[in-house]
């Protein structure tokens, strides 16, 4: 696996380290309701950062899981996001917080908060842990962020290509040889023999 990785853009330690700040952020803005949060967040790219971020959240909360699809398949091109599947608690007059791994074109977040808001929330924000700037859509923002990065393909720390590197510890980018195997099959294949 480590030979798949071109560079480490974002450290293991960089990231707990932002992770206790978001949380520290999170549980300022949400000190005065004691009835606490429901965090929603998305499968499955979000699944460690929800993880690590939630034990740093002294307070009350439920937990909801929404699967949304982007990338079938072995591909860095999203193809429209579906949402596959919803398991949450009640969300009417709750305050709630979307948690995901990265905002980048936006179109998940679209999907996901157009769903919830139809739920009649009392508050709906969002925490995402990376976000691409120079993708990000005026009408998608996000209340809590970890890091701005630049526009590349990262994977780890749950990110995925092809559903794998979820397990990586750091955020990285992967050799572009392999995206390249991936569009291009017949490509790869000539390279390789
Ligand atoms: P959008 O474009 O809808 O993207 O904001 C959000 C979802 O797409 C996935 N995504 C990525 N996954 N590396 C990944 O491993 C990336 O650089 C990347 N960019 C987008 C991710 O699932 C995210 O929730």
């Amino acid at each position: 696996m480590q030979g798949d990785i071109q560079r480490v853009l974002i450290t293991r330690r960089q990231i707990a380290r932002r992770v206790r700040q978001l949380a520290d952020q999170i549980a300022q803005q949400y000190r005065h309701r004691p009835e606490g949060l429901v965090i929603v967040s998305i499968l499955s790219g979000a699944i460690i950062f929800l993880a690590d971020l939630i034990r740093h959240l002294p307070m009350r909360m439920k937990i909801g899981l929404v699967a949304v699809s982007n990338y079938p398949g072995p591909t860095t091109a999203p193809r429209g996001p579906r949402l596959v599947r919803q398991l949450q608690p009640e969300i009417r007059g709750r305050d709630v917080l979307v948690v995901d791994d990265i905002l980048d074109t936006g179109g998940t977040l679209r999907l996901v908060l157009a769903e919830l808001q139809k739920l009649q929330p009392a508050s709906l924000r969002v925490c995402v842990l990376l976000r691409k700037p120079s993708k990000a859509p005026a009408d998608i923002t996000a209340d809590f962020v970890g890091f701005d990065i630049e526009d590349v393909f990262v994977v780890g720390y749950g990110l995925d290509y092809d559903d794998h590197y979820r397990n990586w510890p750091d955020i990285a980018v992967l050799r572009p040889e392999l995206y390249a195997a991936a569009r291009n099959p017949r490509a790869a294949a000539t390279d390789r023999a």
